[in-house]
């Protein structure tokens, strides 16, 4: 069992004996996979890769901290708890094949959950009862990781996971065996990205210039699970400790034949990296007023807590990235040559060569092909021209949360885009 798994490995970490700790472990779906980052790059379209995104369907490419309230613009969220209109994103995994293609590695639920890929989000408080967390505040933010890293980073923050055929891998955050290179065997469950965020804040800034110096690590303590350890005097006020986990399904490529014949492992992060070390999570805090204080307060447990309010997993499935709010364009990954405009969009991806989904559509960059803007399924080529499906009538992913009523007429151009990196 994994939850008994997870004792386990708790209580070797907690040699004092704190027995289990409650934490909310929750499914947020997939909300959209786009180039934007509005907490790096705000502003960008695209941003320099692409990434998954799940949470607030307000979601959008600028995010202004002094404006964007996510509580209040968002109509609906992709995590089962309804309150948690937040945003958690991170880089995408692709297979490079022996000829050069890319294909994304898709992502499945992780143990005990339910749901449409995505991002499991858990949220720690102490191991300590007595020591209650301060929930984040408005407008708060954080990252972790580097998308520049061509080398490892400190320690016990983002780590690879090389998951057993069943069950869970008994061992604490990011602690050996689990790597921040991409492991280089084939993973019988697949591989699951571990991305930690500190556990200490200053106490006054909701955000810094590179995102992570208004918070910290506890100056004691090597694999802490939960907000734990000693907190460095600049930051004292302990946080809730977000923990994010992405499973990563690698298992339709454990072959040797599709392997590199070099003896190197053939997965990258959207961040064009192969040693993967770029692997990144993003955090744009939006729970409703103080839904997360009361959660951690009552040490709930796993994805229901009798103080928040929870919506099923298939009404989470539903939430759109808000076409009204935002726009954006898949990007290319290498050779991938990938051109239509996409305007919000619940299944969006990026397979080899082709862009397909649900989502809001315009016309082409360089010249409308003729198919109207509208909520659609659609493909689209090599060549990078997409193609809406023959029956242009409201697919069943475009039903919900304001996709439907967005007149076709209002919807107004992407800015015309020039040129890409090649990510
Ligand atoms: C948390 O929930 C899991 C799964 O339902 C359960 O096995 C575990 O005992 C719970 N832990 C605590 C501390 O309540
Ligand atoms: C490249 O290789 C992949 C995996 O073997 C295969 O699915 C794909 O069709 C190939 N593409 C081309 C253009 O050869
Ligand atoms: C922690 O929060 C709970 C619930 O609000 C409260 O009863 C308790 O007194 C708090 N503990 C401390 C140490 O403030
Ligand atoms: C959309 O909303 C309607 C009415 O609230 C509901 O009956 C339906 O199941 C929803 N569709 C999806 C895909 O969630
Ligand atoms: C993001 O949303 C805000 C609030 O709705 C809006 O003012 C802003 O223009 C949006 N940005 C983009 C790039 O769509």
């Amino acid at each position: 069992m994994h939850w008994k798994a997870l004792a386990l490995a708790l209580t070797a970490g907690h040699a004092s004996g704190q027995g289990m700790l409650p934490m909310l472990r929750f499914q947020c779906n997939q909300l959209v996979v786009e180039r934007l980052d509005p907490l790096v790059t705000p502003g960008s379209i695209p941003s320099p890769h692409l990434h998954q995104i799940v949470g607030g369907n307000s979601f959008n490419a600028t995010m202004d901290p002094a404006s964007h309230d996510l509580p209040t613009l968002s109509t609906c969220t992709s995590c089962t708890f309804s309150e948690d209109l937040s945003n958690y994103w991170t880089a995408v995994l692709f297979f490079r094949a022996r000829n050069g293609t890319y294909k994304r590695v898709q992502q499945f639920p992780n143990l005990f959950l339910e749901g449409n890929g995505g991002i499991t989000v858990y949220y720690i408080p102490s191991p300590d009862a007595r020591t209650n967390v301060t929930a984040f505040k408005p407008g708060f933010r954080m990252l972790v990781g580097d998308a520049a890293l061509d080398a490892p980073g400190p320690t016990r923050k983002v780590c690879h996971r090389c998951m057993p055929e069943t069950g869970e891998a008994r061992h604490l955050n990011c602690a050996a065996p689990d790597s921040q290179a991409l492991p280089n065997e084939f993973c019988p469950g697949g591989l699951r990205s571990v991305i930690t965020f500190p556990t200490c804040w200053d106490g006054k800034n909701t955000d810094s210039p590179d995102h992570k110096s208004h918070v910290a690590y506890p100056v004691s303590g090597s694999y802490d699970v939960g907000a734990d350890g000693v907190c460095p005097s600049s930051h004292p006020v302990k946080i809730p400790q977000v923990m994010l986990e992405v499973m990563w399904d690698t298992r339709p490529f454990n072959d040797k034949d599709l392997w590199p014949e070099d003896g190197t492992q053939p997965f990258f992060w959207s961040t064009n990296d192969k040693n993967g070390y770029t692997q990144h999570g993003d955090y744009v805090f939006g729970w409703k007023d103080d839904s997360l204080q009361r959660a951690m307060d009552a040490r709930c447990n796993g994805s229901e807590c009798s103080t928040l309010k929870s919506q099923s997993v298939e009404e989470s499935i539903a939430a759109h990235f808000n076409p009204g709010a935002s726009h954006g364009r898949l990007g290319r990954l290498g050779r991938l040559g990938i051109t239509g405009y996409l305007r919000g969009g619940r299944d969006a991806r990026v397979a080899t060569g082709r862009l397909e989904g649900v989502g809001w559509l315009d016309g082409k960059e360089d010249g409308d092909d003729g198919v109207k803007g509208g909520c659609r399924s659609f493909s689209g080529g090599e060549d990078g021209a997409y193609r809406a499906l023959p029956r242009p009538e409201l697919q069943p992913g475009c039903e919900n949360c304001s996709l439907r009523d967005k007149p076709v007429e209002k919807v107004s151009k992407p800015p015309h885009l020039t040129s890409f990196p090649g990510k």
